[in-house]
C-alpha cells in the first residue's frame, strides 16, 4: 500500500538498492519509472504515474559508469519537468567529475562546473549531495545545494571500535582540513602526508608530519578509487611504526575492481554500491531520508552533521 506524501521519489539505475532503502524508511513506495536502452545505446525514460505539481526527488549515484548514469539522471529530469513536477531535488550521494574544479594547467575543462550547468539546464531546482570533493563546488550552482557530511556516520562507526591511541591521518594536504576535524571529532592527534600526484594513476609520496609511531592511524579520505594514495599512505604509516592503519573512505569506487589492502580495517559507506565483502560498510540511508524529510518540511539540515 502507497503511503499518501507530499512528495515522491525516483529512483536510477546506479543505486537501486540505496533508493529501496531510504524508501522504506520514510515509508513510501519508489516512483514507477521505465528506463530502457535503445539498440543504438541511448536512453529512453518513461515515468509511468503522475507527477503534476509534486515535488520529486530522484536519487542517482553517478559512479562507475558515470557517462552513462548522469545522462540517464539528466534524461529523467527533463521528463519529470515535462510532466510538470513541481520542483525536482537531485540526490547525488557521489557527485560526479569533481576533481576536474579548476584550471591547474592550460586547455583543460572545469567539469565540475559542466555538471552543475548540465543539472540546472535539465530542470534541477535543488541539489542534495555528500562530501563533495571540494566545497567550492557548491558554488557552481545557482540553485540551493545541502552538502550533508558523512564525517559523523563514520565517526560513529570509528568510536564503536573503541580505538586506545589513535591518530588521525590525511593522505595528502588536500584533505588535511577533513581530517582536522575527523580528529577533533575523535580527539585525537593530526598527521598529514605530502603526497605528490605525478598523473592521473601514480603517486609519490613525499613527508609525514606528525608522529603516528606505536598509534592506531585512521586514513581519511573522500574517495578511494584506485586505492593507489590510501595503500601508499599506509604504507608510509606503517615504516613511521604506526600499530594498527585504519581507513575510513566517504566514496568508495573501487576503480578497475581495486580491492583494498594493507588495512586492519576499512570502513566506507555507501554512497556507492558496496563491490567487495572486505570492508565495512557504513550505510547512508538514514541520513539521505532525514534529509528529504527536512527539505520537505523545510527544517535546518546542519542539525544532522553532529556527531
Ligand atoms: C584526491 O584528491 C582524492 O581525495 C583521493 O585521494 C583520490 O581521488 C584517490 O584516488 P586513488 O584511490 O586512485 O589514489
Amino acid at each position: 500500500m502507497r503511503r499518501e506524501s507530499s512528495f515522491m521519489l525516483f529512483s536510477g539505475s546506479s543505486h537501486e538498492g540505496l533508493a529501496k532503502q531510504v524508501a522504506n524508511i520514510l515509508g513510501i513506495q519508489l516512483g514507477e519509472v521505465e528506463i530502457e536502452g535503445f539498440p543504438d545505446g541511448e536512453i529512453g525514460i518513461r515515468i509511468l504515474e503522475t507527477v503534476r505539481g509534486k515535488d520529486v526527488f530522484v536519487i542517482q549515484s553517478p559512479a562507475r559508469r558515470p557517462n552513462h548514469f548522469l545522462m540517464e539522471l539528466l534524461v529523467m529530469v527533463d521528463a519529470l519537468k515535462r510532466a510538470s513536477a513541481r520542483s525536482i531535488v537531485a540526490i547525488l550521494p557521489y557527485y560526479p567529475y569533481a576533481r576536474q574544479d579548476r584550471k591547474e594547467r592550460g586547455r583543460v575543462p572545469i567539469t565540475a562546473r559542466l555538471v552543475a550547468d548540465l543539472l540546472e539546464k535539465a530542470g534541477v531546482t535543488r541539489l542534495l549531495t555528500m562530501d563533495l570533493h571540494t566545497d567550492q563546488i557548491e558554488g557552481f550552482f545557482n540553485i540551493p545545494v545541502d552538502h550533508l557530511r558523512a564525517r559523523p556516520l563514520l565517526v560513529r562507526a570509528l568510536q564503536d571500535l573503541r580505538l586506545k591511541n589513535p591518530v588521525v591521518v590525511a593522505p595528502d594536504v588536500g584533505n588535511s582540513r577533513m581530517a582536522r576535524k575527523y580528529a577533533e571529532d575523535l580527539r585525537a592527534d593530526l598527521a598529514i602526508i605530502d603526497k605528490r600526484r605525478v598523473n592521473a594513476k601514480t603517486v609519490a609520496f613525499n613527508a609525514l608530519i606528525g608522529d603516528v609511531a606505536d598509534k592506531q592511524v585512521v586514513l581519511v579520505d573522500d574517495i578511494c578509487s584506485t586505492g593507489g594514495t590510501l595503500m601508499a599512505a599506509a604504507e608510509v604509516c606503517r615504516t613511521q611504526g604506526a600499530s594498527e592503519v585504519i581507513a575510513a573512505v566517504t566514496h568508495g569506487l573501487w576503480a578497475g575492481n581495486a580491492l583494498p589492502s594493507g588495512f586492519d580495517r576499512f570502513l566506507v559507506t555507501d554512497s556507492i554500491p558496496a563491490l567487495n565483502s572486505n570492508v565495512d560498510c557504513v550505510s547512508i540511508a538514514s541520513y539521505i531520508a532525514e534529509a528529504i524529510q527536512c527539505i520537505v518540511s523545510m527544517k535546518s539540515i546542519s542539525s544532522l552533521f553532529k556527531t
